[in-house]
């Protein structure tokens, strides 16, 4: 597997923006994201270009939802002091790695990607036919590739572009890894880093190419990262020549698959604005527990003394969700004995629920009263990510032979 093994500490995802976010995305999306950002370097972005493929007719909301989205980010404990945080159309450099990358990607591999079909087929209002919508997935790949991400947190929807960037970026290094030379500038390099360590490279080297050694592969990288001396290209180049490739300028990213969230919507269905059955993180503590209160439960039970089954009621899923064995216990026993009614059974998550979302309507509090302050985490993160995209883009510019010199 070519990947550069100093970058697999990069995460790198991404959300189209879809306005205020609620519970679904919070306990699918959103946890995850917090735990990552306390063991990587991570960078989350608003796919507003990706909104534009599906929504170009009326892109006026963009901008609106794209703000009230990063707000939730941070409300949910987002931290822009560990995780980079930017807008995708400030940072045009994934623009250019788009139209570069498209030069080298076969038609049928774009054709190929399930989504491509799926959703002209789901969203039949919307003209899909387009060349922007066809290379959605590819700019989606340009996106991961501009940060050399390792990992990139995605739902089982998105696996697909994850395998296609591997695809592209296994092209492009095929293509343009192999400058003229490169064994010898290779060997170059190796010496750079010292008689003994040169040595011990060569040792890892065999051991990995000759017996598939993953160990030795490991120790490898861990010796090239640890270079202080040497180029970032003589580092790509012994990245490349101990796998036995060329040089491997664009490494290959891995999903990291996010589990589906076991949150449910009001209703039992999958948690969705289209299904009308959501939380939002900001909804009032009031509207939240109406929601609560009226939910549906198991039909069954039409009188109090009607005994009931929590396999047919939603409110089971979510004591699934934020109860513990006791109380689970406690709602399981009292519905099928009819010990306890519904609404009773409902205020330990109504309580649950109530108390998830203080921290995060407090915090949500604060960034509303300081919209500066918003645009400033944006403009240090637009910041941030331009320099990496920079570097990247200079990169690939002069693999593609686009600078003179
Ligand atoms: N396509 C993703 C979605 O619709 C959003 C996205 C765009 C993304 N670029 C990305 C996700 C890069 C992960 C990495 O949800
Ligand atoms: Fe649902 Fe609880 Fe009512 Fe049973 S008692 S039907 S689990 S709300």
């Amino acid at each position: 597997m070519a990947s550069v093994s100093a970058q697999n500490a990069r995460v790198l995802s991404g959300m189209r923006p879809t306005g205020r976010l609620h519970l679904g995305h919070f306990h699918g999306v959103l946890k995850n994201w917090l735990e990552l950002q306390h063991e990587y370097e991570c960078f989350f972005f608003v796919a507003d270009w990706h909104a534009l493929t599906t929504h170009y007719e009326d892109p006026t909301i963009i901008p609106d939802s794209s703000r009230e989205m990063v707000i939730d980010w941070l409300a949910a404990g987002i931290n822009p002091g560990s995780a980079t945080i930017f807008v995708q159309s400030r940072v045009p450099e994934h623009a250019e790695l788009h139209l570069l990358l498209s030069m080298i990607t076969p038609l049928g591999w774009l054709e190929r990607v399930p989504s491509y079909k799926d959703q002209q087929e789901k969203l039949k209002e919307l003209d899909l036919s387009t060349y922007g919508f066809l290379g959605y997935p590819l700019l989606q790949s340009a996106d991961i590739l501009m940060y050399k991400a390792g990992q990139v947190p995605v739902g089982e929807d998105q696996v697909a572009h994850v395998e296609l960037t591997r695809e592209v970026a296994r092209r492009f290094n095929h293509i343009y890894g192999r400058e003229a030379g490169f064994e010898e500038k290779a060997e170059e390099a190796k010496k750079k880093m010292g008689k003994k360590n040169a040595k011990l490279f060569d040792s890892l080297k065999r051991r990995y190419q000759e017996q598939g050694d993953q160990e030795a592969l490991q120790v490898a990288r861990a010796l090239l990262d640890g270079q202080g001396n040497i180029t970032l290209s003589d580092r790509e180049r012994l990245f490349g020549y101990l796998e036995g490739g060329g040089r491997i300028i664009l490494p290959e990213p891995q999903a990291l698959l996010t589990k589906a969230s076991k949150m449910p919507g009001l209703d039992g269905q999958k948690m969705s604005k289209s299904y009308n059955n959501t939380i939002a993180l900001r909804d009032e503590p009031a509207v939240v527990e109406k929601a609560l209160r009226t939910m549906p439960t198991d039909p069954a039970r039409v009188r109090r003394t009607d005994p009931g089954n929590p396999d047919k009621c939603p409110v089971w899923q979510f004591h699934q969700v934020y109860s513990n064995d006791e109380v689970r216990e406690w709602a399981q026993q009292g519905c099928r004995s009819a010990g306890i009614g519904c609404i009773e059974c409902k205020q330990p998550i109504i309580d649950a629920v109530l108390a998830e979302l203080v921290p995060i309507q407090q915090r949500a509090k604060e960034y509303e009263a300081q919209p500066d302050l918003v645009r400033s985490i944006l403009n240090e993160g637009c910041d941030k990510a331009r320099d990496v995209a920079r570097e990247t883009i200079d990169e690939v510019r002069h693999a593609m032979s686009l600078v003179m010199v």
